[in-house]
């Protein structure tokens, strides 16, 4: 109820499905009293027709009664979490076996509820549904896709995009995933000793529809749960990636991952120009040397032409390669502000380079330091902050991509 005592408007559909052909009363009417003070509309159905109701609904919750022949019921659960793993799938059963309950969370669903219904399971279960939502926002809120780029070679851009993303899937526990947009020399793979089967080429070679499912197949678990979609192994496959297939992965990688950490090389043409627009932030990384800070005054204004606001630009600032500008004149003559310096410490950078490995945490003043404090920034700048997501790819990937 509002406070002017008129029932508030239902901000939600729970759609109820019964095997196709189920007759009985069914659990629907006591439910809808039940599911009211949590602003939700019934709707039932039959398991034919969920799937369908799902999408054009764009419902977040779901029940799924069992009948007789639990196999249908099952694979329906299954079916419907491996196409949305967002969705929060209710399995309603009048087996109370610990076999069927496994059975059950393992297909996918978030909760398993006994027939005949109790309210009172119901409205735990809502609760607990309600409180998942309030704070991750809704199941399918957009993820953050952060760009780094290098004004200059061999600055430590790479270094900074995989320790970047790995401390955000360490620190925050989120789903978080690499992109590797330096299609040629693409060495994020052995900067975290993977050898990847497939890589960005897929999406260019790909005959069908690029939906989640075929990206999940294109990209590579390092046994830290951190998600990688590589560079094409082969040189020459890199000229068939174009902006169309960075702008269709990132997309997709939004909306399964709550970041998506992009490393870029040193050519600006279609897919890094992609990137560009994509991103939620662009980390532009530059040295203080003369042609460092010159370079990223010419970023900066080639970001102005392209209609890429400021405001979405980080300034980063390396001291790995000493420089004689100062951090003002290199703010002043860039246009932003820095937002972090990273100190030059060649031992935690080659070290994890040739281990293959992220940096240890961090050693006070260190490069691992920085780039944690560069974490907590961009982390604490909004968004979900503990947003579950690509259940899916958890599940594509059970056994861990070994070297
Ligand atoms: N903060 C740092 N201090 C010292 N050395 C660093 C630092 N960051 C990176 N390096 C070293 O600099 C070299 C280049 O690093 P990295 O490959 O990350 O740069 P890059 O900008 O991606 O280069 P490229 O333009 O070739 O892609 C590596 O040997 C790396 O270990
Ligand atoms: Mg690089």
């Amino acid at each position: 109820m509002t406070t002017n005592g008129t029932m508030a408007p239902e901000e939600g559909t729970l759609l109820w499905a019964r095997p196709d052909g189920a007759t009985g009363p069914g659990s629907v009417e006591p439910l809808r009293v039940a599911v009211r003070e949590f602003k939700l509309a019934v709707h039932a159905c039959t398991y034919g027709e969920l799937p369908e109701l799902v999408r054009v609904r764009r419902c977040e919750l779901v029940g799924i009664e069992l009948g007789e022949d639990a196999e249908a019921g099952v694979a329906l659960i299954k079916r419907l979490h491996e196409r949305l793993p967002a969705l929060n799938i209710f399995a309603v059963s009048d087996d109370p076996s610990v076999s069927l309950l496994r059975t059950l969370l393992e297909a996918g669903a978030s909760d398993v509820l006994s027939l005949p219904l109790s309210s009172q399971e119901l409205h735990k279960a809502l609760i607990k549904f309600s409180q998942v939502r309030s704070k991750t926002g809704p199941a399918n809120a957009p993820g953050t896709v952060l760009t780094v780029y290098g004004v200059r070679g061999g600055l430590g851009a790479t270094t900074l995009a995989v320790n970047l993303a790995a401390r955000l899937h360490a620190t925050l526990e989120v789903e978080t995933a690499l992109v590797d947009l330096d299609l040629q020399r693409g060495d994020v793979a052995a900067f975290l000793n993977l050898t990847p089967v497939n890589s960005l080429a897929a999406l260019a070679n790909a005959t069908g529809t690029v939906d989640e499912i075929f990206l999940a197949g294109t990209l590579t678990r390092h046994p830290s749960g951190l998600f990688l979609l590589p560079a094409p192994s082969e040189i020459e496959e890199a000229d068939a990636i174009g902006h169309n297939e960075v702008e269709v992965a990132l997309r997709l990688l939004r909306s399964q991952f709550r970041y998506a950490v992009v490393d870029t090389g040193r050519t600006i043409s279609g897919p890094a120009l992609a990137a560009f627009e994509q991103s939620d932030r662009l980390l532009m990384l530059t040295d203080l040397s003369v042609p460092g800070v010159r370079a990223a005054r010419r970023i900066v204004e080639l970001l102005d032409r392209l209609s890429i606001p400021r405001e979405r630009v980080d300034l980063i600032v390396t001291q790995a390669i000493p420089g004689p500008v100062s951090l003002q004149d290199a703010a002043r003559a860039i246009g932003k502000e820095v937002f972090q310096v990273l100190p030059r410490d060649e031992q935690a950078a080659s070290g994890a380079m040739n281990a293959g490995a992220p940096i240890a945490a961090g050693r006070e003043g260190g490069l691992g330091t920085a780039i944690a404090e560069l974490a907590d920034k961009v982390a604490g700048r909004g968004g979900a902050p503990k947003a579950k997501r690509g259940h899916l790819l958890q599940r594509i990937f059970t056994r861990e991509t070994r070297p």
